[in-house]
Parts: structure tokens; C-alpha cells; sequence
């Protein structure tokens, strides 16, 4: 109990201090347990979103990792904890098939969350991954999210939340090692083939991910440690071919790991 408050406590800490930039690395010992605290991280984002601007724009992930945390957070419903009628829903990025194909992220995220929260029909955003020409649709959905995520400082949309996973290969989003997606500079919404997978993806930028104010990088499993040992390595070099390793938020920048995929690094406790 008192290394869970622990925790929560660091958590808080960090939280009250999200002005000053924190960059953090929690690791719990199962999936399980980095998940609850990763659905932690996220109410409480949420929350503090709400309280401070009267709304939340949140960039959720796909693949499974984040299936667990879902069915967490659509458990959060019947407490009236969240918001949910408060928060905005984005897509972090998408596969090249019908939101209603058994692999599109937006099914996945509409099945183990969205159909069981408040969140206002006319507020989720799916992303257009399938349409016929798919880079007139990603600057649409680039112009969409200008005209209604709030920007910061920077000029940039600026979301309260992005939940990103991490592929054993290192990617994160859709913005896999060899494609223009990755080091892209100016659109904040790109769509690419993908050769690696053969197909195309539509993908959020690091420009947008970095100018948000919240990053939660969720990471389970010791297939993921390799890519893990590099994005925490202490040399930069490390980090350069690994897409991962290009974000870099404004905000807090936390990353949740379980011990299998901590195993081949002891993270630092600070990112540099
Ligand atoms: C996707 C995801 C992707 C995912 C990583 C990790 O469309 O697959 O958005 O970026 O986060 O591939 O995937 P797993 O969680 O399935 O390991």
C-alpha cells in the first residue's frame, strides 16, 4: 500500500508541477499493474484539463498495448470520476481500412472505451486512413484539429493528452524508421505508405505530439525492452534511428514501462 501511494503521490507531485516541464519514468513490476497506473495518470490528466480549461483534447493510441488501459477507463464511467462529456477525442493515427474493419483503432478504442463513457457523439474524431486520396484527407484532418484544439504559445495545437505506444521496432504512432512521416517538420498530419507493413497509415507528427502538454508512452512486454534500452540510453546516438526517441514534449513526458520491458535498461528517473 505505501509504495502504491508512493506513487500516486509522484504522480500528483508531477502533476502540480506540469508547468516546470517534469519528464518521468515509472516502472511496475506487471502489465497489469503499469496499465493501472497508466489509467491513473490519464483520469487525473483529464481532470486537471477539465478544472484548468473547462475541456480536454486527448490523442488516443492504437495496437493492443492500450486495450487494457481502455477497459479501465470505461470502468471509470459509472463513478462519474471523469468528465467524459468535457473531453474531445482525437486519433494518434490509423490503419488504411473502414472504421468498421476488425483492425481500424478506432473501432478497437470505440469498443473498449468510447461505448461505455459519456463522450459527446459530436466530439470523437475518427481519422480518415481509407479514403481514396489520402493526402488531401490528412490535411483535412490537420486543418480540423488547428480549427479546434486550442494552440499554445508556439502557434501549435496543443493537446492536453497524447497516449502513444511503442512498436518493438521503435515506432510510435504511425511514424516508422525510413518514412518522410518521421522527420517531418511542417505538417502536423501526414499519411505515408509504410513499406515495412506494405500498406499506408495516417499518422499524428512529432511537431503535434511535442507541442503537447501531457505525453503518456505506454510500454509492456520484453519485446519492447531492446527499443526501451535505446529510447532511455543515455547516449543521443542511441536514439537517432529509433522514431521514439523524436519525442521530446513542451510538457510532461512520462513514461510507463512494466519490468519485462525495463528489463535490459534501469531507466533513469529523469529524461534529458
Ligand atoms: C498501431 C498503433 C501503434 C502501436 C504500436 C505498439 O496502429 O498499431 O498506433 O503505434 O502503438 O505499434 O503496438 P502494440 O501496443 O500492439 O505493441
Amino acid at each position: 500500500m505505501a509504495a502504491s501511494l508512493k506513487k500516486a503521490d509522484i504522480y500528483k507531485d508531477m502533476t502540480m508541477r506540469h508547468t516546470k516541464d517534469t519528464k518521468k519514468v515509472l516502472v511496475e513490476n506487471t502489465a497489469v499493474e503499469a496499465t493501472a497506473l497508466a489509467a491513473e495518470i490519464f483520469k487525473t490528466t483529464i481532470c486537471e484539463a477539465v478544472d484548468a480549461r473547462g475541456e480536454c483534447a486527448l490523442a488516443l493510441a492504437g495496437g493492443t498495448t492500450p486495450h487494457a488501459l481502455y477497459q479501465q477507463l470505461a470502468e471509470t464511467a459509472a463513478s462519474g470520476e471523469v468528465p467524459w462529456e468535457s473531453v474531445e477525442v482525437y486519433f494518434g493515427d490509423e490503419r488504411d481500412v473502414p472504421h468498421d474493419n476488425v483492425e481500424s483503432n478506432y473501432l478497437m478504442i470505440q469498443r473498449n472505451l468510447l461505448d461505455h463513457v459519456p463522450v459527446q457523439p459530436g466530439k470523437v474524431h475518427p481519422m480518415p486512413a481509407d479514403a481514396e486520396d489520402l493526402a488531401t484527407a490528412a490535411d483535412q484532418y490537420e486543418k480540423m484539429i488547428r480549427a479546434n484544439v486550442v494552440s499554445g504559445t508556439d502557434g501549435l495545437p496543443q493537446f492536453d493528452l497524447v497516449l502513444l505506444g511503442m512498436g518493438g521496432d521503435g515506432h510510435t504512432a504511425s511514424l516508422f524508421a525510413g518514412t518522410d512521416a518521421v522527420d517531418q517538420t511542417d505538417k502536423l498530419v501526414k499519411a505515408c505508405f509504410v513499406p515495412v507493413l506494405g500498406r499506408s497509415r495516417m499518422t499524428l507528427t512529432f511537431p503535434l505530439i511535442n507541442a503537447a502538454r501531457n505525453v503518456l508512452l505506454l510500454v509492456t512486454g520484453a519485446d519492447k525492452a531492446e527499443a526501451v534500452a535505446k529510447l532511455l540510453s543515455e547516449d543521443p546516438a542511441a536514439r537517432q534511428d529509433l522514431p521514439a526517441g523524436h519525442i521530446d514534449p513542451k510538457g510532461n513526458f512520462i513514461v510507463v514501462l512494466d519490468a519485462p520491458a525495463a528489463r535490459v535498461t534501469r531507466p533513469r528517473t529523469e529524461l534529458d
